[in-house]
Parts: structure tokens; C-alpha cells; sequence
């Protein structure tokens, strides 16, 4: 013990990196619970910028372990390209440990993803196209290849043609598409296991030892509550459930080993993709946040949708995840605005309010964001480092979302690099003091 989960709080893309590249410092391991390469989690150091996609935000500080657990879907090629990135920029990457339990994206999952996004035309979801569902549907068909099948060339054949079959149909169109050959794709991931080996492990067994021992672990969430596939904006979401509950299970420890659950938002909302966005701004000020912000997908580099900050569905993300505390990001990027706009209920379209996250898709399609206003600040913050650095209205700001979702705010992101941080008082006693007497 303690195990401190870390979540994104709204569509994903909140700063995840960044804090768990933080918090990293105060624990002796990172884990990555769920989600593949659909992940883009950002870590600024000085003037070295690192986007990482598979390998946890823990991975920069030398000896730390850091863990893919069996949750999480890999593309073994990406997994490799982004060691040998690593390595290459001086990274000491041999404390990797990998799942042997955890799922592969095979070649057939990333043109399965796609093909299924062009047949849905007009209602695709926007996916990162890099073979999620598809991945996560064979899972759940008992139709998976694991970690453990590219150390035995036999199984692993043997899978890979039980895994084919059922998709003949659909991967017709794909018939002269070399990545499917049987005997190249078996080679292909059988030199992906050969270069992967010595990171291979059975990573649930070296967590319980970790907590066991009272070292303290952080599972690092990928996406947000809001793209979670059971409670997210179904079918707006992707194929995993990136909430804190799944930490556990995308681990293979107990829910009585977490200890905190930490939830990531922007100051402002954001989402990469198609659905449902209540607080979406087609405007001016939507393009503002856009370009202070510099909101553009760390992995598709698609321009990500803005919008103003929406407390139902950040009150939907606290109780979903019982979050023991709150980190608001991006505080600078709202400097300089005479007034600032949240959204404290959704208006249907029958006229009818809403305080809670509605369950059915249809009413939610098609409410709009009820807008509340409050006041704003010029000064530029990314200098502050305390509370008190922070002028009135960003303090002011902070203290509506606390009080109004219940949950205390432990940290401030006032700028992407890893010291334009600003921890609260109820931060440092939640997680700094327990972390320095353990
Ligand atoms: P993640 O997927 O949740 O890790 O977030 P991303 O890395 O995809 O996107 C967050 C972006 O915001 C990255 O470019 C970060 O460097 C940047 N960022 C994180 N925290 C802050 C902050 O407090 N202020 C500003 N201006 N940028 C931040
Ligand atoms: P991080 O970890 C933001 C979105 C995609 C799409 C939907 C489904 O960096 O916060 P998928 O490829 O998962 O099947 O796509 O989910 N999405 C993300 N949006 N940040 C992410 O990850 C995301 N991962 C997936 O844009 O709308
Ligand atoms: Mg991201």
C-alpha cells in the first residue's frame, strides 16, 4: 500500500501524462490498466518534449518500474518503436514489465477498425483507427492472441488462424493485403516476442509483492470517464472502461489496495472525435481554446472540439470513479477572459432540466448546455507556484468546481512543463506526506 489510481475526469486528453510524470516521483511503480496506443499521454521536462503511447508516464525516471498490465490491448510493433525511441533519447527502459495476459492488436484489428468506421459513413465514431474494438471484441469472443502466445510458434499459429475464420467475410477486401499472410504475420509477431521477451512477465504477482511490501504503485488510467464503454456516451466511446473501478481488474490486484483515486480535468472540456458534447462552442471562443490550448490529438493530431467547462458530467466522472480528489489543468489557457462560462445543467429538448448525467442516448443527443457565469482574470499564471500566487478569479474558479462537485482540488496544471504546478494543501496531505512517511 497505498495504490493511488489516476483517471482522466472528462473525454480523455486531460493531462494525464503530465501528473503521473509528477506523482511518479513519490512511488516506486506506474501501471497502465487499460486502453492501447489509442493513448497519447504528454510529459514536457525542460525543453524535451516525450508523447507516450503504450509505455507508462513513469518510464523517465531511471529504475522505476513501470508496468503494462494485462488490461491494456498492445501492438507489439508500436511497443517496440517506442522502447527503441526511448532508448535512443537515453531512456533506461529495462524496468518495463509487461502482462503476459495482456491482448495483441494484430494486423487484421487495424484494418478491421477502419473498414468498420467507413461503413458507418456519416456515424462513425471517430476512432484512432489503430484497431481498439476490434481488439477488445476478440477478447471478449475468447478469440484473443496474448503476450504469452508469440513465446511458442505453434499456439501462436494455431490462434491467429482460429482468430481469422470467423472474420473471412469481412477481411475479404483485404485478401491480397500482405500484413495477413499467415506465415508473415506469424514471423512478424515472433520476432516481436523475441524482442520483448526479457520484459514479459506475470505482472499481477509482482504487483501484490510491490503492495505487500508497502511501496507505494500508481495506475495510470488511459481515456476518460466520458469514453468509458459502459457509463461513457455509448456508442461514443471506446472499447475499454477507463474508469477506476477497472484498475483492479486491468491489474490483477483487489479494490482494497486503493487507497486514492485521483480524477484529471481540463479547466475547460475538450473531445477528439464523434458524439454527444453538451458544452461544445462552434465559436470564436471555441477557437480560442483550441489555439491557447494547442488542442490537437497527441496521437491523430486531429483538431480536438472545445467547449466550456460542464460540471454535470464532471459530477458524473466523480461519482463514477469515487474520486478522492480533483486536478484542474490548463488553468492558464483561460487567462485574459473578461468572464468565464460553466455548464451547471443540460436543458432537453422537451424543455425538461437536467442535473444529472441523463442515462438515454436519445435525451442527451439532444440537450444543450445550461451556462453560468463567472468571473475571469488577466494575469498570465504560468509563473504561479502557489495558491496564493493565483489572482482572485482563478482561485475563485477553482473553489466553484470544488464546492460544486464535492471533491477537493489537490493540484493545478498552470502550464504543460512539469513545474507549472501549483499543489493545494489538501494535495500535499493526501498524497505527499503519506508518500514521503512510507
Ligand atoms: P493525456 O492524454 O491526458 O496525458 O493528455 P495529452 O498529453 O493528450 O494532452 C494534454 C496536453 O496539454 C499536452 O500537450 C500537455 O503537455 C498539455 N498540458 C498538460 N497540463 C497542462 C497545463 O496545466 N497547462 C497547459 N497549458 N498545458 C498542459
Ligand atoms: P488519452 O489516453 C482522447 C477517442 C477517439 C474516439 C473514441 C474511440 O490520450 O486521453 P478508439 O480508437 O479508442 O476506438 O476511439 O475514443 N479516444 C480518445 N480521445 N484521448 C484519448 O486517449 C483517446 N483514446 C480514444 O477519438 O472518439
Ligand atoms: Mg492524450
Amino acid at each position: 500500500m497505498p495504490g493511488i489510481v489516476i483517471v482522466g475526469a472528462q473525454w480523455g486528453d486531460e493531462g494525464k501524462g503530465k501528473i503521473t510524470d509528477l506523482l511518479a516521483e513519490h512511488s516506486d511503480a506506474v501501471v497502465r490498466f487499460q486502453g492501447g496506443n489509442n493513448a497519447g499521454h504528454t510529459i514536457v521536462r525542460g525543453d524535451q518534449e516525450w508523447k507516450l503511447h503504450l509505455i507508462p508516464s513513469g518510464i523517465l525516471y531511471p529504475g522505476k518500474r513501470c508496468v503494462i498490465g494485462n488490461g491494456v490491448v498492445i501492438d507489439p510493433k508500436v511497443l517496440i518503436d517506442e522502447l527503441d525511441s526511448l532508448r535512443a533519447r537515453g531512456v533506461d527502459v529495462g524496468g518495463l514489465r509487461i502482462s503476459a495476459n495482456a491482448h495483441l492488436i494484430m494486423p487484421y484489428h487495424m484494418l478491421l477498425d477502419s473498414a468498420g468506421e467507413v461503413k458507418l459513413g456519416s456515424l462513425q465514431i471517430g476512432t484512432t483507427r489503430r484497431g481498439i474494438g476490434p481488439c477488445y471484441a476478440d477478447k471478449a469472443a475468447r478469440l484473443g492472441i496474448r503476450v504469452q502466445d508469440l513465446l511458442d510458434e505453434k499456439i501462436l499459429k494455431k490462434k491467429i488462424v482460429a482468430a481469422m475464420e470467423p472474420k473471412r467475410l469481412s477481411l475479404r477486401p483485404f485478401e491480397k493485403d500482405p500484413s495477413l499472410d499467415l506465415h508473415t504475420m506469424t514471423e512478424e509477431y515472433l520476432t516481436f516476442g523475441h524482442r520483448l521477451e526479457q520484459h514479459i512477465a506475470d505482472t499481477s504477482k509482482l504487483m501484490w509483492q510491490m503492495l505487500d511490501a508497502g511501496e507505494t504503485v500508481i495506475l495510470e488510467g488511459a481515456q476518460g470517464a466520458m469514453l468509458d464503454i459502459d457509463h461513457g456516451t455509448y456508442p461514443f466511446v471506446t472499447s475499454s472502461n477507463p474508469l477506476a473501478g477497472a484498475a483492479c481488474v486491468g491489474t490483477g490486484i483487489g479494490p482494497k489496495a486503493i487507497d486514492e483515486i485521483w480524477g484529471i480535468s481540463k479547466a475547460y472540456t475538450t473531445r477528439v472525435g464523434a458524439g454527444p458534447f453538451p458544452s461544445e462552442l462552434h465559436d470564436a471562443m471555441g477557437e480560442r481554446l483550441r489555439e491557447r490550448g494547442g488542442e490537437f490529438g497527441t496521437t491523430t493530431g486531429r483538431p480536438r472540439r472545445t467547449g466550456w467547462l460542464d460540471l454535470v458530467a464532471l459530477r458524473y466522472a466523480a461519482r463514477l470513479n469515487t474520486m478522492t480528489s480533483l486536478v484542474v489543468t490548463k488553468l492558464d489557457v483561460l487567462s485574459g477572459l473578461d468572464r468565464i462560462q460553466v455548464c451547471l445543467s443540460y436543458r432537453g429538448a422537451d424543455g425538461a432540466e437536467f442535473d444529472d448525467f441523463p442515462y438515454h442516448q436519445t435525451v442527451l443527443h439532444h440537450t444543450t448546455a445550461e451556462l453560468t457565469e463567472l468571473g475571469g482574470w488577466k494575469e498570465d499564471l504560468g509563473e504561479c507556484r502557489t495558491m496564493s500566487d493565483l489572482p482572485d478569479g482563478a482561485r475563485e474558479y477553482l473553489d466553484f468546481i470544488a464546492d460544486h462537485i464535492g471533491v477537493p482540488v489537490a493540484l493545478i496544471g498552470v502550464g504543460p512543463g512539469r513545474e507549472q504546478t501549483v499543489w493545494t494543501d489538501a494535495g500535499r496531505a493526501t498524497l505527499i506526506a503519506p508518500a514521503v512517511r512510507s
